[in-house]
């Protein structure tokens, strides 16, 4: 198994941090969620991160954590849904491992979402229509820096376990 890092990519609730963290287990690595990473060095949730820094604000701090992140080795990580829209993380994260794109429908991604008072981006009147509206922004992004799409809308388990092949059979190539 190759050293370099694992990234998933893909929309909030697209389960990023749930599919990372079972399958660092299934792969003997270890797991960072680069949000906690953040919510971690700052003390602060993300909401509030927002809300005294902006949204810029808080892209400067992912910033720092995914560059701080892709020079180590053997991570999985899960990103922020925003991750891709700088084109520096995008190139940190294509040249220091492996990008794994979960691709899931905004209808879904809303059901998954619509208890949770964790995304800024989504405390707006209609939230599954700005989930559609991400996904048009950022699906070609996650596409472009992705090296394996999952497209589903089955559960983790089912995730894990094609990452978890198509990973083997790429580091066994
Ligand atoms: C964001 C996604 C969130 C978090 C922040 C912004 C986005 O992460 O980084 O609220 O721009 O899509 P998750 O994708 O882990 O929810």
């Amino acid at each position: 198994m190759n050293a370099s890092n694992l990234y998933l990519v893909g929309l909030m609730g697209a389960g990023k941090t749930t599919v990372g963290r079972q399958l660092a287990k299934r792969l003997g690595r270890r797991f960072v969620d680069a949000d906690h990473e953040i919510v971690a060095r700052t003390g602060v949730s993300i909401p509030t991160i927002f809300e005294i820094e902006g949204e810029s604000g808080f892209r400067r701090r992912e910033a720092q954590v995914i560059a701080e992140l892709a020079a180590e080795t053997g991570l999985v990580v899960a990103t922020g849904g925003g991750a891709v829209l700088d084109p520096a993380n995008r190139i940190a994260l294509s040249n220091s491992g492996l990008v794994v794109y979960l691709c899931v429908p905004p209808r879904l991604l809303h059901e998954r979402t619509r208890h949770d008072h964790n995304r800024p981006l989504l405390k707006v009147a209609d939230p599954l229509a700005r989930l559609q509206e991400l996904y048009d922004q950022r699906d070609p992004l996650y596409r472009a820096v992705a090296d394996i799409v999952v497209e589903s809308s089955g559960g983790s388990q089912h995730m894990v376990k094609l990452i978890e092949h198509e990973v083997r059979s790429r580091c066994a190539a």
